[in-house]
């Protein structure tokens, strides 16, 4: 099977767990592209969905899923969404596709996060995909620096601006022995909105592709 077979059978496979009258928390990127289709299909059981970026706003729009904004809920029954990598404890990287702090926003909100994956993104320890982290603008060069001093390599991408109109550093070299500790560290950085490590709140269940099937993980299984 192709990534993108993969990526679809997990789509769907995450419909599963989407009942009537649900709020639908949506995540952003290729894999979480697959599950909007197959959400399409559910639509009029639903009772909405809130988006993570406007890539997936624009998608939801375009396939006529009732969308509904996060100020105006006060929770979220599931949220779905993509990873770049995971490890046992189904703490994540993610933001590969900048959209980290409205993903974050939306975890913190949801009852359930489960998040589909493919094989390719299952590690024993995080840190050898590049760890985005949004910036506001004039904090860049700060925020790099002190990232060095934590042991990274940032990266600036300069042609990434974030739907929230931020920059975005891309941390390499980095082996995450302690995610929790790394997460609350660069959070704690002045000018950082958001590191895209969720470890404070992983995963409930990773629902993961591959040739075989879809496999539930759920932590340490
Ligand atoms: C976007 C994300 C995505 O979930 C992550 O990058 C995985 O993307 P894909 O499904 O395209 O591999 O965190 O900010």
């Amino acid at each position: 099977m192709t990534q993108d077979e993969l990526k679809k059978m997990v789509g769907w496979a995450a419909l599963e767990y989407i009942k009537p009258d649900m709020l639908v928390g949506v995540g952003t990127g290729s894999t979480v592209a697959h599950f909007i289709d197959g959400l399409a299909t559910q639509k009029h059981l639903i009772k909405g969905a809130v988006s993570s970026s406007v890539a997936s706003t624009d998608k939801l729009t375009a396939l006529a899923i009732p969308i509904l904004d996060s100020n105006d809920v006060d929770g979220i029954d599931i949220y779905v969404d993509g990873a770049d990598e995971f490890n046992p404890d189904l703490m994540m990287i993610k933001g590969g596709g900048a959209a980290l702090t409205r993903e974050k926003v939306i975890a913190a909100m949801a009852k359930q996060f489960i998040a589909i994956a493919d094989k390719s993104k299952q590690v024993d320890i995080l840190g050898k995909f590049p760890l985005p982290v949004e910036v506001i603008p004039m904090a860049r060069a700060y925020v790099a620096r002190q990232l060095v001093r934590l042991g990274g390599m940032p990266e600036y991408l300069q042609n990434v601006v974030t739907d929230n109109g931020n920059v975005i550093l891309d941390v390499h070299n980095l082996e995450i022995l302690d995610p929790i500790e790394l997460e609350n560290k660069i959070n704690a950085i002045a000018g950082v909105v958001t590191v895209g490590l969720f470890a404070n709140r992983p995963a409930d269940i990773i629902l993961l592709a591959t040739s075989a099937g879809v496999k539930k993980l759920t932590a340490n299984s």
